[in-house]
């Protein structure tokens, strides 16, 4: 069952010049990052209305970055799995190849993809609220907490898209170009129930582009895949990977 499903995928993505990847919490859930739907998810524990908004923000932004530090301080820990690898070695077999992410935890660029549309943000950056000025900090735990801006003094927040905001125009309009313009589109580790990043499959499927679906559980995707790859990311993965190579 999985061989077969492999072959078809590897079939699709063997007969593709233009990739696009997105990927979802699933990716990295064999590194030991919960997912936010799953059972024992992130949110569970903690409500996203208490800490991902930025109502909370203005309101505690002491709590917010608390709870920040609690997930920087895991995530740091983490390392990327075989399913990142893979996508990292792609950057240099298709081209054009276009790597797309819901998930902030910097486990891409950890295995080595050079670019990254992050849709939701990064853990490892923090935005000024005062100027806006952008910084890379990997320091667990932060100096300060809440962090100010060396520059104007303004509070920083994590440069993380919360509930109710709207997604960095310029990132989510490469990754929507290129969704349009690609021939096959893989989905992995994505429930695709949350917008606008959902939105990039059915505009490459719209477009004409096949969708592959890499996911152990049926999603909402099911009706649009043209194969799904029902595994753990880690594994089927490098057995597409694989399986490509083979051809
Ligand atoms: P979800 O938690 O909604 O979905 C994770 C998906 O990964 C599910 O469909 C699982 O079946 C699947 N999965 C679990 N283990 C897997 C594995 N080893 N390999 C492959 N797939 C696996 O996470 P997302 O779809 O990323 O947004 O959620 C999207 C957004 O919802 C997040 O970016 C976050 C949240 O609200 C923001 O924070 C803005």
């Amino acid at each position: 069952m999985i061989t077969e499903q492999v072959a078809r995928a590897a079939d699709v993505l063997g007969a593709a010049t233009r990739v696009v990847v997105l990927t979802g919490a699933g990716v990295s859930a064999e590194s030991g990052v919960a997912t936010f739907r799953g059972a024992g998810g992130l949110w569970e524990g903690s409500p996203v209305s208490r800490v991902a908004t930025p109502e909370a923000f203005a309101a505690d932004p002491g709590r917010v970055w608390r709870f920040y530090e609690s997930r920087r301080r895991q995530l740091a820990g983490v390392r990327p799995n075989p399913g990142h690898e893979v996508l990292a070695r792609w950057q240099d077999r298709f081209f054009p190849f276009t790597l797309v992410t819901q998930n902030v935890d910097g486990l891409h660029q950890a295995a080595g993809s050079r670019r990254v549309l992050e849709l939701h943000g990064s853990i490892w950056r923090i935005a000024c609220t005062g100027c806006g000025r952008l910084r890379e900090d990997r320091s667990v735990p932060l100096a300060h907490v809440p962090p100010r801006c060396v520059h104007c003094g303004g509070l920083e927040r994590p440069d993380i898209v919360w509930f109710g905001e709207v997604l960095p125009a310029d990132i989510l309009s490469e990754a929507a170009a290129a969704a349009r313009r690609c021939d096959v589109l893989i989905a992995i580790g994505t429930s695709a129930v949350v917008f606008p990043a959902a939105g990039l499959l059915h505009e490459a499927a719209a477009a004409g582009a096949q969708i592959i679906e890499v996911n152990p559980e049926e999603s909402a995707l099911a009706a649009l895949a043209a194969v799904a790859v029902r595994a753990p990311s880690g594994v089927a993965v490098p057995l597409v990977d694989a399986a490509l190579a083979r051809r």
